[in-house]
């Protein structure tokens, strides 16, 4: 872990009892009893939706015998449940939202291991979501090497120093191929590329069915053949982010799953039936829950 990059002036006071930390999109603080109950947290794992995160819950107690699931009180902006070690979180969707889920719960993550690097560096944390692939059919699950913005560079935010601060969007290698091989007997299609985090589905993904459009075909394919070119297998509105706030605090086990939802080669909408939706969406669950038990049920 990079203990330069961790705020310890805030986050240590917390841990000798002189702050409490109010985790207040969750709605739960450090002295909330619920959070006794899951100091032995192993895996954090996101979503965009909270639908799918109880969902994630149900499934994982099932694995797990039937398992007590915990879920926070509040969930009118993030729904959380944790389970046998494992604690599920919706962020929303894009940066904005998601970077607020991420950083309460490394709060929160820091506060349960008391502050011990060493546990800290233990805990898997991923992202499942969905995502247009790049040269991909819908259906397809992309294991992220690289997170980068539309641009094909790093996530970057402006901030007082230095005007612009750029963080490192690579996902570690050893996992993504880990999630890959968890999965080699399943049938289903999972490989590995760049993934952009677009600001936007609309207008960053250069789509031309937005209410605002500044595009034109011409346009759009330019920049998807671009991508394309430069290794990029899909695109979604997180990635870019949660492998820079991992990095900047020097995680070594964390990874984003995604299925694609369609080819953005071929067009814009997603047209798939639900039917089909399901099956992609249960196709990266499938992903996920391989590795999980690969890991936390067999060590
Ligand atoms: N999510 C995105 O951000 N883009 C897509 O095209 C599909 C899902």
């Amino acid at each position: 872990m990079k203990t330069e990059n961790i705020n310890h002036a805030f986050l240590d006071s917390v841990l000798d009892g002189s702050s409490l930390d109010v985790y207040y999109h969750f709605g739960v603080a450090s002295d909330d009893l619920i959070l006794a109950g899951m100091r032995d947290v192993k895996a954090v794992v996101m979503a965009g939706s909270g639908g799918r995160i109880k969902e994630f819950a149900e499934y994982w107690s099932e694995a797990n015998g039937g398992s007590e699931i915990i879920g926070f009180p509040k969930e009118d902006r993030f729904v959380t449940r944790y389970c046998s070690g494992v604690l599920f979180a919706s962020h929303g969707m894009g940066m904005p939202s998601a970077s607020i889920a991420l950083q309460e719960l490394m709060r929160m993550v820091y506060f349960l291991k008391g502050g011990d690097l060493d546990a800290l560096d233990e805990v898997f944390w991923t992202r499942v979501g969905t995502s247009g692939g790049v040269g991909l059919p819908g259906g397809t699950v992309v294991v992220s090497s690289e997170g980068v913005m539309a641009d094909l560079k790093p996530y970057r935010l402006l901030h007082g120093g230095e005007g612009e601060y750029w963080f490192d969007g690579t996902f570690p290698a050893s996992i993504t191929s880990a999630i890959i091989e968890a999965s080699a007997d399943a049938p289903i299609e999972v490989v590995s590329g760049k993934t952009v985090a677009g600001n936007e589905f609309f207008l960053e993904q250069f789509r031309l069915d937005g209410a605002i459009c500044l595009e034109t075909h011409e346009s759009k394919m330019a920049w998807l053949q671009w991508l394309h070119e430069n290794g990029v297998s899909n695109i979604e509105m997180e990635g870019a982010m949660l492998a820079a706030y991992m990095n900047h605090w020097g995680f070594s086990k964390f990874a984003m799953i995604c299925c694609t939802l369609l080819n953005r080669l071929d067009g814009d909408q997603v047209t798939s039936t639900p039917e089909q939706l399901h099956k992609f969406s249960e196709d990266s669950g499938r992903v996920l829950f391989n590795y999980l038990k690969s890991t936390l049920l067999h060590s």
